[in-house]
Formats: structure tokens, sequence, C-alpha cells
């Protein structure tokens, strides 16, 4: 069992940096582009078996530390009631958005044996199949209100946060409804045996300092604390760069994920005795192979070899990225710099 991604989770040492990389399944790998001709993103959630093996398909092929169970952040959505399209080249598409007190009030509780039972059964074969850890995501409450708000997903979120400024009740209901969707979600994940978690703000960064601290900042604590019982570290990724940073932090996580905007070292520094993840551009990787090398041993370096790094890339894989970079960005990152280079 390769356990250096939680010993990194940890802070504890490791015989190289651990790497992964967060949207690694799915459209940049040939092996998955063949079964989605024949399946949809949610026939594949629904199929624990499809499911299994389009989770390890990039643990094959890239030789990365970690697996990240495949699914969508709107994945459990149909749970609460909310009917979700994945629409090739848009991405998930709601069309009945959320934007009343009764739209908030009609959502139901989520009972995830219930609501996903495949995606559950998934993660169990999963953990008996591999070899390195299985990590299990949901969305952030905010990133997940902005599709159910907006319909789909949008540059700015002016409609989400439009509410959030004329009706902030509505919208904090909303938000509340979805921090007890995240945490029975995730605690199903981790009761089937998922080993670690993230939760991904991918909208976030639409937001200033004020929003987050009073409208987002004690929900993420709320859900925080709900998570820190299970055992398993907790991964908190927003994107934002250094603005938001010390908010995200604040609001808690056992390791912050780090996009590409800010300098690693630095971020690490406002972020402080925690773990960190990231933070290489993701469309470096569309250059040619001197230009991520280059990249990514400044990510490296600006780590310092210190405990708690965990390396991936600043946002999710693009999916025109050549499968045969992320591999050979995997052995640079496991083969680490050299001391000279860090001196
Ligand atoms: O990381 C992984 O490999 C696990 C799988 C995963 C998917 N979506 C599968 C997917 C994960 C972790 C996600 C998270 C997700 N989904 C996020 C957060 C991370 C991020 O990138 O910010 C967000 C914002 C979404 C919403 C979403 N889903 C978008 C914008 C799209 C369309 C763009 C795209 O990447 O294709 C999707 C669809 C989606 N989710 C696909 C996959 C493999 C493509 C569907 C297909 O054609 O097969």
């Amino acid at each position: 069992m390769n356990d250096r991604f939680l010993r990194a989770c940890r802070r504890e040492p490791v015989d190289a940096t651990p790497v992964w990389f967060m949207r690694q399944a799915g459209r940049s790998l040939p092996e998955y582009r063949a079964i989605r001709r024949h399946a949809t993103l949610a026939d594949i959630v629904r199929d624990p078996a499809l499911c299994a093996e389009v989770t390890i398909q990039p643990v094959r092929r890239l030789g990365v530390d970690a697996a990240i169970l495949f699914a969508d952040i709107t994945t459990p959505l149909p749970g609460i009631g909310v009917d979700v399209e994945i629409v090739d080249g848009t991405g998930p598409v709601i069309a009945r958005p959320i934007r009343t007190a009764a739209d908030v009030a009609a959502l139901r509780g989520f009972d995830p044996e219930a609501s996903v039972p495949g995606l559950l059964e998934a993660i169990r074969l999963l953990r008996r199949d591999l070899d390195v850890p299985l990590i299990g995501f949901a969305g952030a409450p905010f990133t997940l209100a902005s599709y159910l708000v907006e319909g789909r997903g949008s540059r700015d979120a002016a409609a989400l946060k439009g509410l959030l400024h004329a009706e902030p009740e509505v919208a904090g209901a909303l938000l509340d409804v979805l921090v007890d969707l995240s945490l029975a979600y995730l605690r199903a994940q981790v009761a089937a045996g998922v080993q670690a978690v993230q939760l991904f703000d991918s909208w976030i960064g639409v937001l200033g300092p004020w929003d987050y601290a009073r409208h987002v900042a004690p929900r993420m604590r709320r859900l925080f604390d709900g998570l820190a019982g299970l055992g398993v570290p907790a991964i908190h990724f927003g994107t934002g760069g250094a603005g938001l940073l010390p908010a995200i932090a604040a609001a808690g996580g056992d390791v912050i994920g780090l996009d590409w905007r800010v300098d690693l070292h630095d971020a690490w520094d406002v972020v402080g005795d925690r773990a960190v993840q990231g933070n290489l551009d993701p469309s470096v990787l569309l250059g040619p192979w001197p230009e991520v090398e280059a990249q990514a041993r400044w990510v490296l370096e600006r780590a310092g070899g210190r405990p708690g790094h965990v390396f991936n890339l600043g946002h999710g894989v693009l999916p025109a990225t050549d499968p045969d970079q992320l591999r050979r960005l995997v052995d640079l990152v496991h083969a680490g710099v050299t001391v000279e280079a860090l001196a």
C-alpha cells in the first residue's frame, strides 16, 4: 500500500512528494473516452464496476499516488430533488433553477444509501482493488449553490450574488441545506471506505472577503467541524488567489488546496502549520515538456522539501492535455528536486 499521500496530509516525512491531479479521470484519457462512447456520466456513476474502472484508469496510466472517486459535484443533487443534466461542452445544466424561498423549502433531506447506492458500492470495490488511497469529494456549498441558482456554470455568479444581497435569508437557507447535504454525503463516503475527502469550492473566487466572511465562512466551519470526527484528512480547495486565501484557510481543512495564482511558498506562510496541495497552472501542460519541467521544478523548489506538500495542479486537468505529459510530470515529482536546487 502506497500511503505517501496520506502521510503528507498529516505532515509526516515521505520517501517522495505525493502527486495526484484534480479531474485526473475523464476526458483527457482515451480509455475513458472509449467508455463514454456507450455510457453517460450518470450511467457510469450508477454502475459500481464501471465507476471503479474509470476511477482506477488514471492510477494505472499515470502512476499517481491517490485515486479520486469518479462522479461529478452535481451527482448528489437529484437526491435533494433537483434534476441535473450534464450537457456536452457546457457541463451541468439545471432546467428549473432554485431562486425563491419556496424553491428552497421544497428541497428534500439527502439520504445517501437511497440516492447514490452505486457510488457507495463503487467505493467498497475500489478499496479492495486499489493500492493507493481513495479520495472522496463534494462540491462546497457556494459552488453547488451557483449551479442551483444560475442553472449552469457562470463566470460571475451574478444571480446567486444578487440573491445573497437582496434576500440573504433565502440564499442562506439554501447554503445551509447544502452544508447538510455535503455532510451526509461525505460521511457516507467515509463509512463506505474513502480515506480522505476534498471540498471543491471552484467558483468561490467570484466573492470578495466581506461576502465570504459573512455568508460562506461560518458555513464552511460548520462543515469542517462536522467532518472532524471522521478520522480522515479533509482537503479544502478554493480558487481566488491571494485575496481569499487567508479566509479560506481560516474556514477549515487539514490540507489547503492552492490555485496557481499564488506563489506556493508565500501561500504556505499564510496557511501556517498545515499541509498544502498544489499548484502548477494546468495550462502549462498544453505547452512543450521543457516548460512543464521548469514550472513543476519551481513548484517543488517553493515547497522546499518541507513535509506536508501534496503536488497537484492549481485546478483541474484541462481536457486537451496529453496524458503522456501527465505521466512524465508524475515521474518528475517523484524524482524530486536536488539538494543543490533547494540551497
Ligand atoms: O477528478 C476526477 O477525476 C473525478 C471526477 C470529477 C468530475 N467532475 C467528472 C466530470 C470531479 C472531481 C468533478 C468535479 C467538478 N465538476 C467540479 C469541481 C472541480 C473543478 O473542475 O472546478 C466542477 C466545477 C464540476 C462541474 C462540471 N462537470 C463541469 C464544469 C463540467 C463540464 C466541463 C468538463 O470538465 O467536462 C462537468 C462534466 C464532467 N464532470 C465531466 C467529467 C468527466 C465531463 C463529462 C464527459 O463528457 O464525460
